[in-house]
This record gives structure tokens, sequence and C-alpha cells, in this order.
């Protein structure tokens, strides 16, 4: 077996002695590329944002922004990162010149202390390499048509540079103007642009990885037949696909393990194909991953991405992560809910499909066996038409929901033909709002019905008080959540 080992901005570089829970972050730093920061530690700040060469959505490879706090550096075997020393040298090893997006930030004053500066060039730097945003940079029509469209859209600038990338990056000093001016005035690149020539090519193959040091191991199997043999044999390993919650347990509460398993690559895992009767999405597809390639095709996967955590999260989190975990307060799980999904669960014997309305029993607790794996998340077509995902939260990005709500109705001639109706964040699991959706199949959508049923959905679930909401201010956003549907539906037809 090949020594582990990562290449880091062109040089190639062996991985031991790092312990197996080692950050990105804390071995690049340690190797002194001490431009990448620790703000957080916990993938809320940006500061420590890096370069991944993943396989890619538009182009054989993207380069994709992650927290390099979350990751632990094991999991990048055999993959190659760039940090932002490497940007100034197109990823190879000698400055020759401040890369466009330093060069924009530097001038249009986006730097004040500069400690969140290199996470946000690289996460620029992410956007302004990915390939449909160059598309629009590089062709005076497409800029045209975009800046037209900037005008009602903030979020995107003429250049097709979307803010979006930067959400999961924080700047206490500066203020985000200066640096939105520099996100919307980078052009696209160069010709000869190395990094640029770099998504023409394949992206590293995942390694097989087997990494001990220290009494803990780190392992990548090949397949799922690998993975669920191997689970079988170690039930106690962590199973890690992103990393983004197990990474938080490792900087913040300590936690190690003697075994931690990756799943992130295993190609059964990574499938997204649309059959007559269902849409199937592997459980180790990326959040952004899924949203590129669905394009809108899932309207309410489509209002849940942007309001998952932030862009650097969604490059690397899963929908089976967020499942994986049970938290009552996943975003997707009340999204997953209202669409009917069923959860394709594996191991060693076979795989059995549950629905997700049967897969959680309690507080961060499923049907999933031990040994057990996601492998994927099966949505039934066709979908219903009227859809909401309402996440109550104190800020519009990157927080954590009081509630979410996620509606899907099927409306035809005036009439609830069908509701489902998914909850977080009011009970010690996600749920589906039962009485509430009986309260409108079959009934005229009109203002006494949804009344009606914004009265029985505000007494669903078990809510609590805590830090982030009230209980009754929970039940209240319930009832909220249904008439502001009925009134955007409504709107809609009159309009
Ligand atoms: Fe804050 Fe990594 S250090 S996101
Ligand atoms: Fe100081 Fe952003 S420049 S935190």
């Amino acid at each position: 077996m090949v020594a582990a080992r990562i290449t880091v901005n062109g040089r190639e570089t062996p991985i031991s002695p790092a312990a197996p829970h080692t950050t990105v972050l804390d071995f690049l730093r340690e190797r002194g590329l001490t431009g990448t920061k620790e703000g957080c530690a916990e993938g809320e700040c940006g500061a420590c944002s890096v370069l991944v060469a993943r396989p890619g959505v538009h182009s054989p490879t993207d380069w994709v922004a992650v927290n390099a706090c979350l990751v632990p550096v094991a999991a990048l075997d055999g993959q190659e990162v760039v940090t932002s020393e490497g940007l100034a040298t197109g990823g190879g090893a000698t400055p020759v010149a401040l890369h466009p997006v330093q060069q924009e930030m530097a001038v249009r004053g986006g730097s004040q202390c500069g400690y969140c500066t290199p996470g946000f060039i690289c996460s620029m730097a992410a956007e302004y390499y990915r390939p449909d945003r160059c598309a629009h940079a590089g062709s005076e029509a497409a800029s045209a048509e975009t800046a037209e469209a900037a005008e009602t859209d903030a979020e995107h600038g003429p250049n097709g540079f979307d803010l979006h990338a930067l959400s999961g990056n924080l700047c206490r000093c500066t203020g985000y103007r200066p640096i939105r001016d520099a996100a919307f005035a980078v052009g696209a690149p160069a010709e000869d642009d190395a990094l640029a020539r770099r998504r023409e090519q394949s992206p590293p193959e995942p390694a097989a990885t087997a990494y001990a040091q220290d009494d803990a191991e780190f392992l990548r199997p090949a397949t799922l037949a690998e993975a669920t043999a191997l689970l079988r044999e170690r039930p106690g390993a962590v199973v890690v696909a992103g990393s983004t919650d197990w990474g938080v347990e490792v900087n913040i509460r300590s936690r190690r393990e003697g075994c931690v398993i990756a799943v992130d690559r295993l190609p059964e895992l990574r499938v997204l194909r649309t059959a007559s009767d269902h849409i199937e999405i592997g459980a180790a597809q990326t959040l952004t991953e899924i949203e590129r390639r669905l394009d809108g095709d899932v309207p309410l996967l489509a209002q849940l991405f942007p309001q998952f955590a932030s862009r650097l999260i969604r490059n690397s989190a899963t929908l089976g992560g967020n499942l994986g975990t049970g938290s009552p307060i996943g975003d997707s799980p009340p999204v997953l809910l209202a669409l009917e999904a069923s959860l394709v669960l594996a191991d060693a014997d076979g795989e059995r499909e549950v629905p997700l309305a049967d897969y959680f029993t309690g507080y961060r607790q499923s049907v999933r066996r031990p040994g057990e794996l996601i492998r994927a998340v099966r949505i039934p077509l066709p979908l219903s038409p009227v859809t909401a995902f309402h996440k109550i939260a104190k800020r519009r990005f990157d927080d954590i929901s009081s509630v979410a709500v996620a509606f899907a109705l099927d409306i035809a001639d005036g009439t609830v033909r069908k509701a489902r109706i998914g909850l977080g964040g009011v009970a010690a699991t996600p749920i589906r709002a039962l009485a509430a959706e009986a309260a409108l199949e079959g009934r005229p959508w009109t203002a006494e019905t949804v009344e009606a049923a914004a009265r029985i959905l505000r007494a669903q679930g078990t809510p609590m008080n805590d830090h982030r909401a009230s209980a009754e201010y929970r039940s209240a956003m319930l009832g909220q959540s249904l008439l502001k549907l009925y009134a955007q539906t409504t709107e809609a037809v009159s309009s």
C-alpha cells in the first residue's frame, strides 16, 4: 500500500506522523502554511477555507472550497489542496504575482486586520473558477444579460459571481461592501491559468487509505461491500462523509476514536439518477453537487439548499450525514418528510428501504442497525406542485433553525388533494404534521380551511423553551408558516 500523502500547492507531502484525527488546518499550519487561519474550529467563520480538487459538475474537476478545520488530513490522502499561499503561484511553489482574486481584494480595500482574508480569498477563488460562472464572466453578451438580472438579484454580480459562495466567511472589521465589490469585479481566468487548466483533467481518484498512527486508524474502503464488511468487523467505528459534524466533535469536545471509516467517495453512494417513479440521490453526494446536478428539478430541495448552513459546509456535507446524525433540527428531514422520501439502508447482508417517516425513533435514534449505512435517499415521483420551506432562525443564512416547516401540497380545481407537512425543531425527532395534513386534505384551499389547519398546526409536536426560542414562539411560527404559504399562493394567482 502507498504511504498516505497529500499534494499541497503542487508539492507532495507525507501525512505521517500526523494523528488520524489531525485536521487539514493543523496539518498545514504545522508545516508553515499559516495563511490558513483558525477562527472558530467549528465550520462557522471560514478563516480556514482551502481549495480541494474534486469531481466536477460542469467540468472533470472543480476547485471546491472547504473548511480545513473540519476535515481530517487523512481524508485527503492522495488529493490535491491549494491554499491562499498557492493561489499567488497558480498552484505552483514559487510566488509570481497576486492571484486576480487577491488583486481585487487588495485594490478595493477588502482587508483590514487580514485575519479573515485568506479564507475569503479561497472561497472567492472557488467561485472564480466555477465553470458556469466563467462562461458568464467571459462573454460580453452574457455579462449584459447577467447585469440586467443583477438589478433584481443583489446576491449575484454582473460577472455571474454568486455571493452565497462567501456565506460561510465572516469578517469582523472590514465590512462586507468592499469584499462584495472585489467579488463582483473579478473576470474570467486567463487562458494560461494553471488552476483553470487543471479543471480539464480528472480529479485524483480516492485512495485506498489504511492510515494508522498513535493506536488510531483512518480507513477508506473502495467499495460498499468492503465498507459494510469493515463495519461488521468494527461495529464501534465512526462513519464519516464530509466530517462537518464529526470535525466539530473532534475540535470542540475532544472526541477521539480508535477507528474512523470514510464513505464519501464510495461509488455506490455517489449515484444521482431519475427513474420513472422516483429520483435516487446517493447518500454521499455533497449538497452542492445535488443542488447543481438537480438544477431546480426538485423545487423544494432547491428552496432548502441556500438556507442549509453555508456554501463551505454544503461543499462537504451530505444528505446521508444529515440524516445519519438524527438531529431533530437538521434542515433536510422536514423537506424529505414532505417529499415522502425513503432511505435505502445497506449492510453486509443486503439492502432494505425504510420510509423516512418511520426512520426516526427518538432523540438522535433511528431504525438504522449497527453496521448499516444509508446508501441513498429516494424521492417518489410525481412531485406535488405547491411547495415551500420556511426556516425560522435568527440569521437569514448560516444559522441553526428554531423551527423549520416544509410543505408539499397538491391542489387541483381549488381543492387540496394531498398535503404533506414536515416539521423540525418541535419534538425529539423530525415529524410529519399528520393532524394538520388531515385538516387540509379534501377541503377547498380557502382562508377558512387554512386558518383552521393553522390552528391545528400550532398544536403539533411538543416544542421546548431554549436559548433560540420559546415554545410559544415555535408554535406560533408553525401556524404563521401555513398562513404565509396561503398568502403566497393566492398572490401568485391574483398577480
Ligand atoms: Fe472557523 Fe474553520 S476555523 S470555519
Ligand atoms: Fe479583519 Fe476581516 S479584515 S476580520
